[in-house]
């Protein structure tokens, strides 16, 4: 059988992953899998369930029988439609929390693979390179300084309407970094590998070209 293809872009908070996720996913024709989206969902189930950020039995039971459902850009959980209260910082920073658990993550590796299909599939987030799809056919760890990235956060959040505050967003930024790197399981880190990105000075359009250009590379070899 032709193994399907998988572009795997891990990086840190705001450093436009989605974005160009989603774009070359789009003009490859490919799948795209938020996996950000489903730590977020989680933290939000968590909330609304009463379910403490510090009980990991409790979240990874919560996460076994999560309903989720991705379709035309929207997510939906439980039959009901998420919107934008999964993308506040607070949802960020909760979702950060509950990754650290091995028993969550392990809760929600078979469904990250469920999106696995033909033709092929771009995957973002902080181990679809290292753990969720070992086996990509391009790997990139996508990055940018913190302080381009906590003004990308700041200028989308302003976009949706949503209160923001550069300062915090910088500082709840670093912190999810540390956090994130420091954790014991699926740490972010670039796997030895992966391409780097540094579009801290990069539009949009150049980084997805640069994408679409090292998969070219990797297609005809
Ligand atoms: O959009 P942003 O990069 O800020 O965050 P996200 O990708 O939506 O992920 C939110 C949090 O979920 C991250 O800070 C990670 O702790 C966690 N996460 C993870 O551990 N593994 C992934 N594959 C994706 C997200
Ligand atoms: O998924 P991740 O948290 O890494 O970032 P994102 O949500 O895709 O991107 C954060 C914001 O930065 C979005 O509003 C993008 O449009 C913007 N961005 C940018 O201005 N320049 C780039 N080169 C990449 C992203």
């Amino acid at each position: 059988l032709p193994e399907i293809p998988i572009i795997a872009i891990d990086g840190p908070s705001a450093s436009g992953k989605g974005t160009v996720a989603q774009l070359v996913a789009q003009e490859l024709g490919y799948y795209y899998l938020d996996s950000g989206a489903l730590y977020r969902l989680l933290a939000l189930a968590a909330v609304g369930r009463g379910v403490p950020f510090d009980d990991e039995e409790g979240l990874a039971r919560l996460a076994e029988g999560l309903t989720i459902r991705f379709e035309g850009g929207e997510v939906w959980l439980d039959g009901e439609q998420v919107g934008d209260a999964i993308r506040t910082e607070e949802c960020g920073n909760g979702a950060s929390r509950i990754a650290a658990y091995p028993r969550v993550r392990a809760a929600l590796l078979d469904l990250q693979r469920a999106f696995l299909q033909a033709p092929g599939l771009v995957a973002d987030g902080r181990d679809m390179g290292s753990v969720v799809f070992p086996g990509a056919m391009l790997k990139i760890f996508l990055t940018a300084s913190a302080e381009v990235r906590a003004d990308r956060r700041y200028k989308q959040l302003m976009g949706k309407g949503m209160h923001a505050n550069i300062k915090q967003i910088l500082h709840d930024i670093r912190q999810r970094d540390e956090r994130d790197s420091a954790r014991s399981v699926a740490p972010l880190q670039k796997c030895a590998d992966a391409s780097l990105l540094d579009t801290s000075s990069m539009t949009i359009v150049e980084a997805v070209d640069e994408v679409l250009a090292w998969f070219q590379q990797v297609c005809v070899r």
